[in-house]
């Protein structure tokens, strides 16, 4: 299937980034390398671009976009959280755009989509352990529960895990469509008449478990920060409340790290800020949403790496 993404925020992304043609940036989610492409476009032969992603389909596309480019390419497949320490040098700008690909979710057997048959799958590297059929299979009801109302912000998370856990004592969950027949099956008639999809918040929080997204997203920050050079930018792509929450709260700590009560006199934490946030989150434009109907929960944060000397 060909790898068909469209990027998102791309103009607000470059003049976040303030890219330097001799600057070292990384793309930490590539994907199909929409905004790698645009990133290295502003590079010279000085300049390095590295394209990071966990999901292999996804750099085999983003070599392919990118052969043209004039900079220093470097491709690596990993994970966002291990970059900082797989690149092995520090950044001026890096980027990540979470969550999945259009290409993930509209490739019918990577089985993210709930409106396409396929095995229970999700994984975005096709290397992992974990699958979303282990998840439906073998996870607690309890965990089940857990991860329904925390990561997919769903209501009736009791009654689709109990629902699961009875079908799955009869047989084996083995696809897509199966467990959209047994979410429908578990939901009050008012939720199926939302105009959202009645499965799309369970497979959100299945995809978020299978991937480890949140973590992912919390321990990057943290070892993505430390290897910015002075002035060099992280800009991150959000599209639900809950990474949105973490990158916001992790920002606002690097710039008030400081933890000495509010009545303290003077700071004696010691905890120095790392920077300043440069951008609190804005929406892409309405003529975006308008063309591109999946830009509609992005959000763009931006924090700035100072560098005390
Ligand atoms: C929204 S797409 C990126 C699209 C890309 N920015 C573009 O313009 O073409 C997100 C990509 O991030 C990758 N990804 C998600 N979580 C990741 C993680 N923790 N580590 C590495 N890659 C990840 C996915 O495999 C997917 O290819």
């Amino acid at each position: 299937m060909e790898y068909a993404h469209r990027s998102i925020m791309v103009s607000e992304i470059l003049e976040a980034l303030d890219v330097k043609p001799d600057g070292v940036y990384a793309d930490g989610t590539a994907g199909g390398g929409g905004h790698s492409f645009a990133i290295g476009s502003l590079l010279g032969p000085s300049g390095t671009l590295i394209c990071n992603d966990r999901d292999s389909d996804a750099l085999a596309a983003c070599r392919e976009r990118l052969k043209d480019l004039n900079c220093n390419l470097r491709l690596i497949q990993g994970t966002f959280s291990d970059l900082a320490e797989n690149a092995g040098v520090t950044f001026d700008g890096v980027l990540l755009d979470l969550g999945v690909s259009s290409y993930q979710l509209d490739c019918a057997e990577r089985g993210f989509s709930y409106m396409q048959d396929a095995p229970l799958d999700m994984r975005m590297n096709q290397g992992d352990k974990l699958t979303a059929k282990n998840v439906v299979n073998e996870w607690p009801e309890a965990e089940l529960t857990r991860i329904f109302f925390e990561y997919g912000e769903e209501r009736y998370s009791r009654r689709v895990a109990s629902a699961i856990v009875r079908e799955r004592q009869r047989r084996p969950i083995e696809t897509t469509l199966e467990l959209v027949q047994i979410i429908r099956s578990a939901l009050p008639p008012q939720a199926l008449k939302e105009k959202q999809h009645p499965a799309k918040r369970v497979f959100q929080a299945i995809r978020i478990a299978v991937n480890d997204e949140l973590e992912q997203v919390r321990i990057a920050l943290d070892h993505l920060v430390e290897a910015m050079n002075d002035g060099g930018r992280i800009a991150v792509l959000t599209f639900h409340s809950l990474e949105d929450r973490i990158v916001k709260s992790a920002f606002a700590r690097y710039e008030h790290p400081c933890t000495c009560p509010p009545d303290f006199p003077i700071c004696v934490c010691g905890k120095k800020s790392l920077g300043k946030v440069l951008v609190k989150g804005i929406a892409p434009t309405a003529e975006e949403i308008a063309e591109n109907p999946r830009a509609r929960s992005t959000r763009l944060r931006v924090f700035e790496r100072r560098i005390e000397s």
